[in-house]
């Protein structure tokens, strides 16, 4: 390289040029910023799932989030009598007769206080969060938190179950929320990074 070549270089690499040298800089700059305003929002990903589905979806916005990962854990587990929603006296059905239910849920060690984010996921049984989420909201003070809920169904959309939470607690800042059953796991990922962008 001659002085002039070397001129030439720094100043079409000022900013940038089409320097590969640079552009890879660049690119890695970019990369970090996004990491800092990933990093800047504290992510918890709370979740319940009684059969494995929604928890799936819960480990993947973690992962994009970088979040921790909470799984909500009712004291008793949910057997297959228990979620069996064909007879209307098993233990779901009755739990979700009744607004009123709160069935106890193991406690975490998790400082709500800690997080900016809450990613709240569960499965919908009967157009509603199932009453272990009541529980868990009920049980941490998420006043003036965001909140994000996430779902997974057979069908029925998430919008009763926010719309129900909403109502129930005017006092947190809730998303819209967002069904994820067709969302593979490059769409649970992009999802989750825009919202902590927005
Ligand atoms: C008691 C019960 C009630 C349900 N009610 C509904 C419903 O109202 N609408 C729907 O689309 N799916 C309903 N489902 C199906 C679940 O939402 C679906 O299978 C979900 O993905 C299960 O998630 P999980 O594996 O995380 O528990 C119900 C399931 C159960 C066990």
């Amino acid at each position: 390289m001659t002085i002039t070549d070397v001129q030439t270089f720094y100043r079409t690499s000022a900013d940038g040029g089409d320097n590969p040298v640079v552009m890879r800089t660049k690119k890695n700059k970019e990369k970090e910023m996004d990491n800092d305003k990933n990093a800047a929002a504290k992510v918890l990903v709370a979740y319940f799932s009684a059969t494995g589905t929604t928890a799936r979806k819960a480990e993947l916005i973690a992962g994009a989030t970088r979040g921790k990962i909470a799984e909500i854990m009712p004291e008793e587990t949910y057997s297959s009598a228990d979620l069996d929603w064909n007879n209307p006296r098993s233990r779901s059905s009755s739990e979700m007769k009744n607004p009123a239910s709160r069935p106890a849920i193991k406690k975490e060690d998790i400082d709500i206080n800690g997080y900016d984010v809450v990613f709240l996921g569960y499965p919908i049984w009967w157009d509603e969060a199932p009453r272990a989420v009541n529980t868990f909201i009920e049980s941490h003070s998420l006043k003036g938190k965001r909140v994000v809920p996430f779902a997974t169904s057979g069908g029925s959309t998430i919008a009763n179950s926010v719309r129900t939470l909403k109502r129930t607690y005017p006092e947190i800042r809730w998303n819209d929320g967002k069904l994820l059953n067709n969302a593979d796991a490059a769409d649970v990922e992009a999802w989750a990074k825009s919202v902590l962008h927005n």
